[in-house]
């Protein structure tokens, strides 16, 4: 058995890429904000849509907030308003259906496919028909989020959306850098939404986020959205409803210098992910990445029956884990009202989940070490068993 790494092991390191960067890079590119003094929404934040928009391959990409604004600020560019259905996983973090109830929108939660866990086409077909036959809301939108960094079955997922007149949004706030058959994150779908809130696998220091689109109009309805509903001709008249969605252009300074070790950090994630994959006992279900996809693991994360006795025993071993998420959004107080569908594989994900720790500089003896101590507690519960 591989002895405890005398360092200790994090879920996630959101401090160490400073020391492949130089902090005197940030100093200096903090340095020059304070001198410009454009802070909200300055110049670097017009270098990082441009960036962000080439790395993507999409057409537009505006920055903004968080993660939350710009899956808010894509919805309100589509004018999603009450009465609109907007269909969404529940099997996520709360700001993929957020969105939605903030805009008085309604949310119709969609059942996850066991293996990929994300949302299960054949579940949204089933909720699409539900509402349909009730009569009361218009199809609007689908927001699928790319749960963990793993693409969702864009393919089926849009062909069903569009059929039936929607757009797809999607949630790529832990899958910026994923690849779905050749594309990346922020160019398959309609638009796309992502954070860079300090554990996404592309980080700031707080809160920052983007919107990717490929029409010009989209992209000027999310530009003027992000400042109160700004007319581009009259900064003094609001021409629709918005918020203060910009960003901040510190933040854009530090997405900056990570986009310059943005693809070496997801090779070795994706290394560490091939370790766990061929080594981790097969007692534990690895989520399942579609064929001629890549995830951009901001997340390990394996399933397996007894996962609170697992997390016990990791955190026993000093290996950090987390259950993401032990509450599917439709079981969550706020959002009871919209609880109305029947969702037996996200509630069941939500108690057998755990992620291990996954980041790229994560050494291979830690590594090592997570998988023979998780490998050890399967071995003592296949032998019970046996
Ligand atoms: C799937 C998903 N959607 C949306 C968000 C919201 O991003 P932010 O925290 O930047 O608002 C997150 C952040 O954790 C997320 O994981």
């Amino acid at each position: 058995m591989t002895n405890k790494p005398s360092k200790p092991i994090n879920l996630f390191d959101v401090q160490a890429s400073q020391k492949i960067i130089g902090q005197e890079n940030f100093l200096n590119a903090f340095k020059t904000i304070l001198n410009h003094g454009g802070y909200a929404q300055g110049p670097e934040t017009r270098e990082l849509d441009e960036k962000l928009a080439n790395y993507s391959g999409s057409k537009f990409c505006s920055t903004c907030g968080s993660g939350t604004d710009a899956l808010t600020l894509a919805l309100m560019a589509w004018n999603v308003k009450p009465g609109d259905a907007v269909f969404v996983s529940s099997f996520t973090f709360v700001a993929s259906a957020e969105c939605v109830a903030l805009l008085g929108a309604t949310p119709v939660f969609v059942d996850s496919d066991p293996d990929t866990y994300n949302m299960n086409p054949k579940d949204l077909e089933k909720a699409i028909e539900e509402v349909k036959k009730e009569g009361k809301l218009n199809l609007k939108a689908v927001v699928a989020v790319d749960i963990f960094g793993s693409p969702c079955d864009y393919d089926t997922i849009m062909n069903i959306a569009h059929k039936n007149g929607m757009k797809v949004l999607s949630d790529a706030a832990q899958s910026y850098g994923s690849v779905y058959k050749g594309t990346k994150a922020g160019n398959i779908t309609d638009m796309t939404a992502t954070s860079f809130y300090p554990t996404k696998p592309l980080a700031c220091y707080g809160d920052g986020g983007a919107v990717f689109s490929n029409t010009n109009e989209e992209n000027e309805l999310v530009k003027s959205c992000r400042v109160h509903g700004m007319s581009p001709e009259d900064h003094y008249d609001n021409v629709r409803l918005g918020m203060t969605g910009r960003m901040n252009t510190f933040q854009a300074a530090v997405v900056l210098q990570k986009l310059k070790v943005f693809d070496q950090e997801l090779k070795d994630r994706y290394t560490i992910a091939k370790n766990y994959d061929n080594n981790l006992s097969d007692y534990f279900r690895k989520q399942r990445v579609l064929d001629n996809c890549q995830s951009a693991y901001a997340l390990y994360t394996i399933n397996c029956d007894d996962r609170d006795e697992l997390m016990a025993y990791l955190k026993e071993n000093g290996i950090p884990c987390g259950a993401y998420y032990p509450r599917p959004v439709h079981t969550q107080t706020a959002y009871a009202k919209w609880n109305t569908r029947s969702l037996p594989v996200c509630e069941k994900l939500s108690k057998t989940v755990l992620s291990i720790p996954m980041h790229p500089y994560l050494d291979k003896e830690s590594q090592d070490y997570v998988i023979e101590t998780m490998n050890s507690f399967a071995a003592k519960k296949m032998n019970k068993a046996a």
